[in-house]
């Protein structure tokens, strides 16, 4: 099973890829469509068409009605990103340079405006006798993801943050994109309300075990196999899962420490790799894994409401894939 899920995944993907690369005819004004063409020939895992198209089939549906949603949720995640960068200030993303790093931030500011709109013409081209819910959610989606990114920025300055709040956090800005590919993917399959809800709930705990997951990786992987900046989340002083665990489990000593090097407008290589043994010694690393661990085991029991299938078999293996992903 495994091995077919891989192949699944890499067929997919390049279908995927094909289908972005050839997405935009346009060429002028080539301040709008190079940076876009520049970020839809930049890779990436491309978990979420994968997860609309395997949600879709989890309920017997046929993925050939579902490929322009799959298109149009990658291009939405795309957009968020091109924008997340500018409000991160990062450098890298996918190993390259980031759109407003390599061009400037108007042109990315642009060129995500662009890969929005895109996203959305083709999203019109989904035949569905559902397209109404399904427009609705994708644009609820979009709004989630606002709100979330929105929470994130306020967090910044904000001195403690508590679980309950950053679980809403990231609720909304990462599991918001994961949650509509699922349940669009669900609704287009010909999913009853039940199965669409258990993919909601499925995506939803996936999601938040991968962004604590992207929060571990920030501050143990290194550039070159994340293809992003390393340490950007303690330069840009942001709340996440283990910043908020450290806060409360560190000595006294390392509290202190941890809230100055959080409050430095100069923060660098060395205090980033001070903040990652900080970490490592109040546990907050332990403590990261295991609530991902948590998160993906109820997410795997989402999925034992579905009919048992080869395909909900994928679905399970997605969750393994997702738990060993080192980028
Ligand atoms: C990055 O998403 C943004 C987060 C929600 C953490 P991915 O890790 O899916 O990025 P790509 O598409 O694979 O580059
Ligand atoms: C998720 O958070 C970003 C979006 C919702 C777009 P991050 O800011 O942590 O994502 P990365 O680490 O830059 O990919
Ligand atoms: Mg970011
Ligand atoms: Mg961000
Ligand atoms: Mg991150």
């Amino acid at each position: 099973m495994e091995a077919q899920f891989k192949l699944l995944l890499q067929e997919w993907r390049e279908e995927i890829h094909a289908r972005l690369r050839h997405l935009v005819d346009e060429q002028e004004p080539s301040l709008l469509y190079e940076p876009i063409q520049y970020v839809l020939e930049g890779g990436g895992k491309r978990i979420r068409p994968v997860l609309l198209l395997l949600a879709c089939r989890a309920v017997s549906g046929s993925v050939k009605k579902a490929w322009e949603a799959a298109i149009a949720i990658e291009l939405l995640h795309n957009f968020t990103l091109v924008h997340d960068d500018i409000m991160d200030d990062d450098d890298t993303r996918r190993g390259r340079l980031t759109v407003h790093k390599k061009w400037a931030p108007d042109v990315a500011i642009l060129a995500g405006d662009g890969l929005l709109a895109l996203s959305y013409r083709i999203l019109f081209r989904t035949h569905s006798d559902r397209f109404h819910d399904i427009a609705n959610i994708f644009n609820e989606g979009v709004i989630t993801v606002c709100e979330g990114q929105a929470l994130d920025l306020a967090f910044e300055s904000q001195e403690t943050v508590s679980p309950d709040e950053y679980l809403e956090m990231i609720k909304k800005k990462t599991a918001g994109l994961l949650n509509i590919s699922a349940r669009i993917g669900a609704i287009i399959g010909g999913g009853s309300e039940d199965e669409v809800a258990a993919m909601g709930k499925f995506a939803d705990n996936l999601g938040c075990a991968f962004q604590i997951q992207d929060d571990l990786l920030d501050i143990t992987s290194d550039e070159q196999t994340l293809g992003k900046t390393f340490g950007s989340d303690v330069q840009q002083k942001k709340q996440t899962y283990l910043v908020i665990h450290a806060l409360s489990h560190a000595d006294s000593a390392g509290r202190v420490r941890l809230a100055e090097i959080l409050s430095d407008s100069n923060t660098g290589e060395i205090e980033i790799r001070e903040v990652r043994a900080l970490f490592q010694k109040a546990g907050s690393l332990d403590a990261a894994k295991a609530a991902v661990s948590q998160f993906l085991a109820s997410a795997q029991s989402n999925l034992d409401t579905l009919r048992k299938t080869p395909e909900r078999s994928a679905l399970f293996e997605l969750v393994s894939y997702i738990s060993t992903r080192n980028a």
